[in-house]
This record gives C-alpha cells, sequence and structure tokens, in this order.
C-alpha cells in the first residue's frame, strides 16, 4: 500500500504536465503586434477571409516580423480560434 502512495505522488507530475499540454487553457499575454500594432484578431479575420498560412498574413500585414515575440501567443490564438470555429460547424 504504501508502494502505491509513492508511485502515484512519482506519476502526478507527469499527469500535471500532460494536462498541461492538451488542455485549452493556454495562458496568452499578447493580443496584438506590438512592433506593428496589429491585433491578432485582424489576422484571424484575413486568414478565414482568405484560407491562406497565418504567418504569411500577418507578415504581409506587417506583423511578426520584427521581434517576433508576438508569434507563440498569435499562433496559438488563431489556431485556437480556427478549431473552435470548425468544432462549432459541425453537424452531427
Ligand atoms: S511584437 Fe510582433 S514582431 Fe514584435
Amino acid at each position: 500500500m504504501e508502494f502505491k502512495t509513492k508511485k502515484s505522488i512519482f506519476f502526478a507530475p507527469k499527469v500535471l504536465v500532460s494536462f498541461w499540454k492538451t488542455s485549452r487553457l493556454i495562458l496568452r499575454t499578447m493580443i496584438k503586434c506590438h512592433c506593428a500594432e496589429v491585433f491578432f484578431e485582424s489576422i484571424l479575420n484575413v486568414v478565414k477571409e482568405t484560407n491562406r498560412p497565418i504567418l504569411e498574413v500577418a507578415r504581409e500585414m506587417g506583423a511578426a516580423d520584427t521581434c517576433t515575440a508576438c508569434v507563440p501567443d498569435m499562433l496559438a490564438f488563431i489556431e485556437q480560434e480556427l478549431e473552435g470555429q470548425l468544432a462549432g460547424n459541425t453537424n452531427h
């Protein structure tokens, strides 16, 4: 019985890491490219309209091409929004 307690404590961090990786609770701090003053929402709208790659659209709008600090948050935001849109459009 004592072994199981130690084992579960040992595996607890792996469970938390797994949850973190699969969780939708991604902590984003940026909502726009600060270098270009372009909001992720604007990039998302163009991606939806044109169905072109996110970074291609972002760079065409002047974003994500200077310091590139916004890229991870921008990609996470737009991919999450597009996945949410696809999930909401299924008629099963
Ligand atoms: S914040 Fe987007 S390129 Fe610098």
